[in-house]
């Protein structure tokens, strides 16, 4: 019989230190009124020393099946995204697998930046679908703390480390609850826009986030403004259907804009912006995992992620929970 992808566990890990606006403003040229006013963003949390993406990564892993009640050896794929691995290779997705204790299957890292998560949730689908995954663990897990440059304000001020993760287990298509459909898009005509200057390939480069700002704003309003439209008439529902918009957190702006042309009130958009900042591929699956725990998004519910980020890369997943 045919497969659907249900999301059966939820979990997420920040690490402990917290960095206030007003404390980056002792250091930089900004004020907690221009990033808040700007991005919404109020605190991040930062990496300590031994976070990483692995260990992160595995605490939310661990949150998440607990949450399933399933365990290690019941998965059968573990798709990491990430733009910040501990090393080149093995991949993240590989450590995570040997950190919780798993020598069978398989796992690979995904690079699409903010995008990441819902890039990893859509491969995730799409094994689940075609009969060759059972059960598959989805993780964001991203320390942008070590590639930002902690002296340019315009960028450093907007991200913040974290870990989130689902389950996904396959369930029959005549289940009404799942994943509906996926969308994916990416445009390197428009790699200049977000990118990090350098990697292990070329280390004579700084290594540090750059961003046109206003640019990427222009191309995330319109581009996830025109991936709601694509999921929803892909599946003939209208935005009325839309009981949650889970998106990538960016900015309160974009958000906004977003659950605007959407018609949804404020308390029907997941957001964790102002608490978290920006933490890329881990926005979604943390903001998932906080609103599924405390209960606001239940079973049955409709809900839209959205993305967009570096390469462009943008896109979105439709889930009936
Ligand atoms: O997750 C991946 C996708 N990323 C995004 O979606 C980010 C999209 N872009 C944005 O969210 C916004 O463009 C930003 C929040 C990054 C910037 O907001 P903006 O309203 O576009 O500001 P701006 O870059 O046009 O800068 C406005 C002014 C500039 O000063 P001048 O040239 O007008 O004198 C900046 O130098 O604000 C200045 N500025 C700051 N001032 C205080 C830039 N950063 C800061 C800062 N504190 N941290």
């Amino acid at each position: 019989m045919a497969k659907r992808s249900r999301l059966v566990g939820f979990g997420g890990f920040l690490p402990e230190r917290v960095v206030t606006n007003e404390e980056l403003a002792t250091r930089l040229a900004t004020s907690d009124e221009w990033i808040r006013t700007r991005t919404g963003i109020t605190q991040r949390h930062v990496a300590g020393p031994e976070d990483t993406a692995t260990s992160m990564g595995t605490r939310a892993a661990q949150r998440a099946l607990e949450y399933a009640g399933l365990s290690a050896q019941d998965i059968d794929v573990v798709l990491v995204a990430t733009s910040t691995p501990d090393q080149a290779f093995p991949a993240t997705a590989v450590r995570i697998q040997a950190a919780l204790g798993m020598t069978h299957g398989f796992g690979f890292d995904i690079a699409a930046a903010c995008s990441g998560f819902i890039f990893a949730l859509a491969t995730a689908d799409s094994f689940i679908r075609s009969g060759q995954v059972r059960n598959a663990l989805v993780i964001g897990s991203e320390v942008y703390s070590r590639i930002v440059d902690w002296e340019d304000r315009g960028t450093c001020v907007l991200f913040g480390d974290g870990a989130g993760a689902v389950v996904v287990s396959a369930t029959d298509e005549s289940d009404s609850h799942g994943i509906l459909s996926t969308h994916l898009h990416s445009d390197g005509t428009t790699g200049d826009l977000l990118y990090v200057d350098g990697a292990v390939g070329q280390p004579e480069k700084s290594g540090h986030l750059k961003m046109s700002g206003r640019d990427v704003f222009r191309h995330a309003v319109a581009k996830l403004s025109s991936s709601v439209d694509e999921a929803l008439n892909a599946e003939g529902l209208t935005y009325a259907d839309v009981d949650w918009l889970v998106p990538h957190q960016a900015n309160i702006r974009i958000i906004e804009g977003v659950a605007k042309k959407l018609s949804l009130p404020a308390e029907r958009v997941v957001v964790t912006v102002d608490r978290h900042a920006n933490t890329s591929a881990a926005s979604i699956p943390l903001a998932l995992d906080e609103a599924v725990r405390d209960g606001r998004i239940q079973k049955g519910e409709l809900v839209l992620m959205e993305a967009l980020g570096g390469g462009l890369t943008w896109g979105s997943v439709l889930v009936r929970l």
